[in-house]
């Protein structure tokens, strides 16, 4: 899988995506270290704060069935977004070295970067030994 394929993948995810409020669709595509590839889109509700992100959904659905070791995730979305802080926060813990792509709505890349650059200084699971 490489990181246009990563990107495809994000961008078919986007087009899950439930957001009726922000009418902002994300869509996410991860892969993990021993290939396989898991995707998530964000998913609103009524009662906002309880909307999720699609990096969370992507991690949560690999972390659930048994990878932690994240090589990269893809995000499509619109304009220059970028992933959130507490996206960021949430990633940096399985891989602060995480390879960041960030594709338009087709799945373009325009931008590729890494966790670290995101989220310097970030308070990881080392802190607490
Ligand atoms: N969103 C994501 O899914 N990922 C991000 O990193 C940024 C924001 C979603 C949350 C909400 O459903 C919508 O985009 C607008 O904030």
């Amino acid at each position: 899988m490489n990181s246009k394929e990563l990107a495809k993948l994000a961008s078919s995810a986007r087009e899950l995506a439930y957001a009726p409020y922000s009418k902002y669709k994300v869509g996410a595509a991860l892969l993990t270290d021993d290939g396989k590839t898991y995707t998530g889109c964000n998913v609103e509700n009524a009662s906002y704060g309880m909307s999720m992100c699609a990096e969370r959904v992507a991690l949560y659905k690999a972390v659930s069935v048994g990878h932690q070791s994240i090589h990269s995730i893809a995000l499509s979305l619109s304009g220059s977004g970028s992933p959130c802080g507490a996206c960021r926060q949430v990633l940096h813990e399985f891989n602060p070295s995480m390879v960041v792509y960030l594709a338009d709505e087709t799945g373009r890349i325009h931008h590729e970067t890494t966790l670290n650059m995101l989220l310097p200084h970030a308070f990881g699971p080392e802190n607490l030994d």
